[in-house]
């Protein structure tokens, strides 16, 4: 038997007070956890901050009635709510990433030669369903249609049965939960943004509960920075949030202001982009002896260089406008 597998027959589940996990206060509901992280479980990321789309996504761990479809703009904090939620709860999670050649083989395992005896090796769902695991499929609008229908009689709950090993028929575990993410809802990309995207089946989407995860609200990426860049001063800190607030207007297309930079951006100021923003600022300080601004210089690394020449001179109109000096 694989050290894999002799760890997670191991598993031990507990109950967990989900108030005291995630905000540090006893609620009196109860959630399933495992009594100590194995080498699936993701490592805590002691920045990372629950916010509002977080309630919903535990609310469903707790009692998941059917699997969950997360969906958001690039770098809104989709797989990371779901790689955080599993490592409070010290879960093994099995992540797969979704695109047109994805086969159902990959997601159930497949025989390799180990110590010259060929094995069945599991793949992530049929080990995320035997053994009581999160199973995270990022991307799920990336997979071929008819590929993503195949999974229904699973999302319904049914067992999985695996010809290649004999047959067996895997029972999904009372602690199995199955989490998709993606950048569209499934009924096709309204942006043009997300290239690779198909349009899913409809009977495979209507057995998912959904959960748009937006952008966070301006005071939890302030205080995402603070935590994360707190060399950067405050009032740059809140600046660069305010910032990311305005591209995703001008994205949105949204800004009725006759004073308005342009019509619209085609990039857009993700979380992640900030993160990078903030760090590449800090990193680029000694270029103010030669009298090059850090902001500026690190903003075209972080995004300005991936927009067209209009949009970036609009960027660095915006913040010639919310940095003066
Ligand atoms: N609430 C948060 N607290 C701390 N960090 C966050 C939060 N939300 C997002 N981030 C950070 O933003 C980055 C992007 O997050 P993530 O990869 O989860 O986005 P995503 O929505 O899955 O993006 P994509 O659609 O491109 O896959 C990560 O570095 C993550 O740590
Ligand atoms: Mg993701």
């Amino acid at each position: 038997m694989s050290n894999t597998i002799k760890e997670l027959e191991a598993l031990k589940a507990i109950e967990m007070d989900a108030g005291e996990v995630f905000s540090g206060k006893t609620s009196g509901c109860k959630i399933i956890g495992y009594e100590k992280p194995g080498s699936f479980t993701p490592e805590v990321d002691k920045n990372y901050i629950f916010h509002d789309s977080s309630r919903d996504v535990v609310v469903w761990f707790i009692a998941p009635s059917d699997p969950l479809y997360l969906f958001g703009p690039t770098g809104s904090g989709k797989t990371s709510l779901i790689r955080q939620l599993a490592a409070k709860l010290n879960y093994p999670v099995f992540e797969i990433t979704g695109h047109s050649r994805l086969e159902f083989p990959d997601m159930i395992g497949h025989f390799s030669v180990e110590n010259g005896n060929m094995q069945f090796q599991y793949g992530p769902l049929a080990l995320a369903m035997k053994y009581g695991g999160l199973l995270c499929l990022n991307e799920i609008d990336l997979l071929d249609p008819a590929t993503a229908a195949g999974l229904n009689t699973i999302l319904d709950g049914a067992p999985l049965c695996v010809p290649e090993n004999n047959g067996e028929l895997i029972k999904p575990h009372p602690n199995f939960r199955f989490a998709a993410t993606a950048n569209t809802n499934g009924a096709s990309d309204e942006t043009g943004l997300y290239q690779g995207t198909l349009r899913q089946n409809l009977a495979f989407l209507d057995r998912f509960t959904l959960c748009e995860v937006g952008y966070p609200e301006a005071k939890f990426e302030e205080q995402l920075l603070e935590q994360s860049y707190p060399d950067l001063p405050e009032s740059i800190r809140e600046k660069m949030v305010a910032f990311a607030g305005e591209v995703r207007k001008l994205f949105m297309g949204a800004d009725e202001n006759p004073d308005k930079l342009t019509d619209r951006l085609e990039v857009t100021f993700s979380t992640r982009t900030l993160l990078r923003w903030a760090d590449l600022t800090l990193r680029f300080q000694p270029l103010m002896s030669q009298g090059v601004k850090p902001i500026n210089y690190a903003l075209d690394r972080a995004l300005g260089y991936r927009a067209s020449r209009e949009s970036r001179a609009a960027l660095h109109e915006l913040v010639q406008r919310i940095f003066p000096k």
